[in-house]
């Protein structure tokens, strides 16, 4: 008998480890409070203060309980890896966040793709200019640029 044959190939592009998704829980509040005042982070949103404990806890309770907003999780390895947020009012937005230790290893598009496929329909996101990293991730996710406002790019992504 020949040795088994090669190893079924992942469904992910080379050098991406694969990362799924699941809805956020209570359990992740401090998780997504810690990645949101992470100071990259913060430099890079719309709202750059801290934001504390109190207030967040209360924001995350509401979203959890808001159909017009769904936050998801990304896990890998079986560690929490980052967020993200779809919010729906007349467009739907998404925003993302990596845990910081999670960075630059090639996740954000595997993690984004995954919730992607949670939601269907047209999907907005607003990136700073000089958020070079993001503006990659979003342009090979394939988000089209539809204009700028100040030093913030809109991308859509067709339904
Ligand atoms: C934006 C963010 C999700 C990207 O995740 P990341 O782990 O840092 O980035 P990745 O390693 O997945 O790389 C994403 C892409 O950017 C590229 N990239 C990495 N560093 C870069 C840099 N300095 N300049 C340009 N492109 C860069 C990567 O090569 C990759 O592109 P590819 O898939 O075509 O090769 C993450 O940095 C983050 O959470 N930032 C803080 C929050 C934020 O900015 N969110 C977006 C708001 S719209």
């Amino acid at each position: 008998m020949s040795a088994a044959g090669p190893e079924p190939e992942s469904p992910e592009p080379a050098g991406h480890e694969p990362v799924s998704v699941r809805r956020a829980t209570a359990a992740d509040a401090m998780d997504v409070l810690a990645w949101r005042n992470d100071p990259h982070t913060r430099a890079m949103s719309r709202d750059t203060g801290a934001v504390d404990e109190a207030a967040h806890l209360a924001w995350f309770a509401a979203a959890l309980a808001d159909p017009r907003r769904m936050l998801l999780i990304g896990e890998a390895g079986g560690a929490k890896v980052g967020m993200v947020r779809f919010d729906h009012a007349d467009e739907t937005e998404v925003s993302i966040n990596l845990a910081p230790e999670q960075r630059g290893r090639g996740l954000s598009r595997p993690l984004l793709m995954a919730a992607l496929a949670e939601v269907g329909g047209e999907v907005w996101a607003e990136v700073r200019e000089a958020n070079a990293t993001s503006v990659r991730l979003f342009e090979g996710a394939g988000f089209q640029l539809q204009g700028r406002r100040d030093d913030i790019r809109r991308y859509r992504r067709p339904g």
